[in-house]
């Protein structure tokens, strides 16, 4: 069976992903939730594996006794939001970037050498990376930043086949939070089955729902001065 490994696989997406590929493949399970990881276990062909991907110690030795994946899903996340841009609030900004790029870096640096040859490395990244948004300032900077990394391993490596994911809004605890309005929001279920979709597929992008993201990606091609005065009308 092939072997695959999920960061963030104990809640929302991740652990959609985590269910669905233990149908037939070893799935390596990855969070910090103890109870979360524990049910994890009780399905066949998970092994949970707790680590906090912002602290490459406890990738190393949490992933020590792993030789060879051929799929690599680094999917863990956070969101938090800036309300008061004019005061910054670095250890907000510090935080998600932490979780969301850095440990992007931590998890390449232990898990690549691990991927076959002619595997498969996804990074979940948003579509929230499209355009400047309102309050994304830590959120949208981390993800534009995790989009860049994934299309410059494309560029770069040869040996493996890279994706990168720009999901639209899916209700999960991570979205439950959110005290706004989600056009078109999908569930875990859909999300977890366009994404295996395009894995399927080895497509370079994998963004859902589609009539949500070309509306992104249409306004994306705006002149920024006209997309900044639009984003007038969304700000709270
Ligand atoms: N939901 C959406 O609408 C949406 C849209 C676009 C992109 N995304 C992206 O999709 C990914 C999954 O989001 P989700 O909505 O499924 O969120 P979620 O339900 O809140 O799940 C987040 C996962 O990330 C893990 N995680 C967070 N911080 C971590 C840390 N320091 N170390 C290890 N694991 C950590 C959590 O595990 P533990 O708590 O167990 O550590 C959890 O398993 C994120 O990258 C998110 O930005 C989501």
């Amino acid at each position: 069976m092939k072997r695959v490994l999920i960061t963030g696989a104990t809640s929302g997406i991740g652990r959609g992903l985590a269910e669905q590929y233990a149908n037939d493949h070893i799935v390596y399970a990855c969070g910090r939730n103890e109870q979360a990881l524990s049910e994890l276990t009780q399905i066949a062909n998970i092994t949970a594996l707790q680590m906090d991907v912002t602290k490459i110690d406890e990738i190393k030795s949490q992933c020590a006794q792993i030789d060879a994946l051929d799929l690599l899903i680094l999917n863990a996340g956070n969101c938090e939001y800036i309300d008061d841009a004019k005061h910054f609030d670095s250890a907000l900004f510090k935080r998600v970037i932490d979780v969301n790029l850095l440990s992007l870096g931590y998890c390449l640096e232990v898990l690549l050498p691990r991927l076959r040859e002619g595997g498969q490395l996804i990074i979940v990244s948003s579509s929230a990376s499209f355009l400047a948004l309102p309050r994304a300032q830590a959120y949208g900077a981390s993800k534009a930043g995790a989009t860049y990394l994934a299309q410059s391993l494309a560029v770069d490596l040869d040996h493996i086949d890279v994706s990168v994911v720009h999901p639209g809004f899916v209700k999960t605890p991570l979205t439950d939070k959110n005290d706004f309005s989600m056009p078109m929001a999908v569930s875990v279920e859909q999300a977890t089955k366009a994404i295996m979709k395009g894995i399927s597929k080895r497509k370079k992008e994998i963004h859902f729902p589609k009539r949500f993201t070309f509306i992104l990606k249409l306004l994306q091609l705006l002149p920024f001065s006209m997309w900044l005065f639009l984003s007038k009308g969304i700000r709270r």
